[in-house]
């Protein structure tokens, strides 16, 4: 692999990546990441939750701004650059068309090639993301690797860099969204997930036991645990209308406790099916404290290599798409200009 210091045999990619409501620009030479440009977009707050047309918008206004700052702070030129790796899905069709036509672009005016990346399995190579002065310690192949974001909770076996197999999913919502659609009850900002985290911190976890489903292999289900959440504080409101406000960090500790307990049940089931001890995380989830936690004691108990992203590459965010770029490249494995974005995939 090659890393360390600039040669003329380096590669240069900038990587899009705007799937959702976060416009994002990076620029990797090699596996080392020089820049990262996240964008958020604050206009969906009033809404409680991401309005993909104006996503849309807001990408087409922030995207030529993000490449420029992700270029001037890694010092690279579009000169310099190799090739241009973009978001291809899945995600939402409009942000994705931003994103995508822009990369086309960008990539037909240099004359580079152009690399398509699947945001789920850039999620998993986040891992893999090198920063300059750092030493990294990576997973070994074949590792397991739990993807939990806003939309996916997935048991991911991963083969090598590019070859994935999904032997555990959802079969409803995704861990993000339990925890979103349950801050939102709270009455709690969107997205919900880091303030449920935040003030668990404060909260006795033991305090209420919510439902946790009864479903068989690796599959995932949250939608009991919502419905659950919803109809226990309706009871309790119409006893007590201060009842969220007064229980608020117990609840989330219970609530954040079930969730993990759930995502954690099914990773040690895949681990003890597949014999990995090679265990990674990855996805907005993975930033939680209590999942974190729970990763790390099970590592201890079964003696586990853990795995987790920086928390700058856990959220939706470029220099994922720049790794996973980065590997397709080494493969020459580019797309072509007639390439559409795809709101729904697999890995
Ligand atoms: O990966 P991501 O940025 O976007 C998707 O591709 O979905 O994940 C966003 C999700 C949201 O549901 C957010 O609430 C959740 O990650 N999240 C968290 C935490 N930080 C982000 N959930 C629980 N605890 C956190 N600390």
């Amino acid at each position: 692999m090659v890393t360390g210091k600039s040669s003329t045999c380096d590669v240069y990619i900038l990587a899009i990546e705007s799937s959702c409501d976060d416009t994002s620009a990076a620029v990797i030479r090699n596996d080392t990441i020089l820049s990262n440009v996240v964008a958020g977009q604050k206009v969906h707050e009033a809404f409680g939750g991401v309005v993909p047309e104006l996503a849309s918008r807001a990408h087409q206004q922030n995207m030529i701004p993000v490449v420029d700052v992700a270029l001037k702070r890694a010092g690279v030129s579009k000169k310099q650059l190799s090739a241009v790796a973009f978001t291809r899905g899945p995600g939402l069709l409009g942000s994705l068309l931003v994103g995508t036509s822009f990369a086309k672009g960008f990539a037909l005016a240099l004359d580079i090639p152009l690399i398509e990346v699947n945001h789920l399995q850039a999620h998993v190579l986040a891992l893999f993301i090198r920063e300059e002065g750092r030493d990294r310690k990576t997973p070994g192949f074949p590792f397991l690797c739990l993807l939990v974001s806003g939309g996916n909770s997935q048991i991911i076996l991963v083969k090598d860099h590019l070859h994935m197999e999904v032997i555990g999913q959802t079969i409803d919502d995704a861990a993000g969204e339990a925890f979103d659609k349950c801050a939102k009850v709270m009455d709690l900002p969107y997205p919900g997930g880091p303030f449920i985290d935040k003030l668990a911190r404060e909260g006795d976890p033991g305090r209420f036991t919510f439902t946790k489903p009864l479903i068989k292999g690796l599959a995932y289900s949250f939608s009991g645990l919502k419905t659950n959440f919803l109809y226990f504080l309706r009871d309790r409101l119409e006893e007590n209308p201060s009842f969220i406000e007064e229980n608020k960090a117990d609840l989330s500790a219970s609530l954040q406790k079930t969730i993990v307990d759930i995502l954690m049940q099914k990773l040690v089931k895949a681990a003890k099916q597949t014999r990995i001890r090679e265990i990674a995380i990855a996805g907005g989830v993975s930033a939680n404290s209590g999942l974190r936690e729970a990763l790390h004691k099970e590592s201890g108990k079964r003696k586990w290599n853990i795995y987790i992203p920086e928390f700058e590459y856990t959220m939706d965010n470029a220099a994922m798409i720049a790794i996973a770029g980065y590997y397709k490249y080494l493969r020459g494995d580019f797309t072509s200009q007639q390439v559409v974005p795809f709101a729904r995939t697999h890995l």
